[in-house]
């Protein structure tokens, strides 16, 4: 067991696919070892979104995700962009004009593309894909489109757009629409329409980024397959961009658990083992599997969906050693 616990993640999968972390410019820091031994991506958790890097339209402020870019180069890493449009972490200005009304469409892709051209222009050498387009698809009912500012002032056609502008900024990028809850059937369904539109008009889009905030009870592992075949049929690369598994169901508002019970344990063990040996089923679809947080001490999961609750939904535990669940994810020979 010793040495299953001493294995390195990403030696482990380097003949399936780059192992990634979501992190902070703390983290780095924080969690060094973990990350030198076992990742070989990391993305920016929040740095590289517009409130942060882009805070005023004639203010950037690079050097959190440099440090980032810096220290992922600096030990072989891959870097993953995120992300260049999502309705959450933009700052207010992008939608305001100088006279304080709403911009119109053209000011607002104007806007988008400068946005878009100078961080794919800075960090062409590094990051190898980005994730373009975040959550814009409504989960539920008729409406294909999240009712966002970018989509009320610039209509359905601002995810081509964003796409076109990243398309012609950085040619051998890897383009990415990324979303949660893409393994609902309804979801599932209109993020495939979408991208294949992209994909039918010049083919604007390289992959879908499946988000994985899982928990120990759902997604099956039938939708999961359902899911990559569906998005796969487009001839689509596929990401998991954003996994961690939860130990609570989504509506359970539970405060109870000061640590996890055994049983809580033995069934994330068995989901990470289960879908794992599905990344690896799939491995000439899936490109990379980046885990949002690297352990259990960090995790936005304690403030979501419940805030103050304490979550454990990744692979190596508080105090950084690897859980009973890594053991699973690495011993499959
Ligand atoms: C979404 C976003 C991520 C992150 C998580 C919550 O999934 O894509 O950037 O903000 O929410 O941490």
């Amino acid at each position: 067991m010793n040495d299953i616990l001493n294995r390195s993640l990403c030696k482990t999968y380097a003949n399936f696919f780059p192992i990634g972390a979501a992190v902070c410019p703390d983290i780095i820091k924080t969690h060094s070892e973990l990350l030198k031994k076992h990742f070989n991506s990391l993305t920016c958790e929040n740095h590289m979104k517009p409130a942060l890097i882009h805070p005023e339209e004639k203010k950037w402020q690079f050097e959190e995700a440099d440090a980032i870019v810096d220290f992922a180069t600096a030990n072989k890493m891959k870097v993953r962009g995120h992300t260049l449009v999502w309705h959450k972490q933009v700052p207010d200005w992008m939608f305001i004009d100088s006279k304080g009304n709403e911009v119109g469409r053209d000011l607002l892709l104007a806007r988008m593309k400068e946005h878009i051209t100078v961080m794919m222009e800075r960090y062409k050498k590094q990051v190898y894909c980005w994730d373009v387009v975040n959550e814009a698809i409504e989960d539920k009912g008729p409406e294909a489109y999240r009712q966002s500012r970018w989509y009320k002032i610039i209509g359905p056609d601002f995810v081509d757009k964003a796409f076109e502008f990243a398309r012609k900024v950085d040619p051998e990028a890897k383009l990415f629409y990324n979303d949660y809850n893409c393994t609902s059937p309804e979801k599932s369904k209109k993020i495939y329409n979408i991208a294949k539109r992209l994909k039918d008009n010049g083919r604007l889009i390289d992959g879908i980024g499946m988000q994985g905030h899982w928990n120990i009870y759902n997604p099956s592992f039938d939708r999961i397959m359902d899911t990559i075949d569906l998005y796969s049929s487009l001839g689509l690369k596929i990401q998991i961009t954003e996994l961690d598994i939860s130990m609570f169901l989504f509506d359970d508002e539970t405060k109870e658990f000061k640590q996890p019970t055994d049983e809580m344990i033995w069934l994330q063990q068995e989901r990470f083992e289960g879908i794992f040996k599905i990344f690896r089923d799939y491995r000439d679809i899936i490109t990379g599997v980046t885990f949002w947080g690297v352990a259990d001490d960090y995790t936005w999961l304690d403030d979501f969906p419940v805030k103050g609750r304490k979550d454990w939904p990744l692979l190596f535990d508080t105090q950084h050693k690897p859980k009973k669940a890594f053991a699973g994810v690495v011993n499959f020979e």
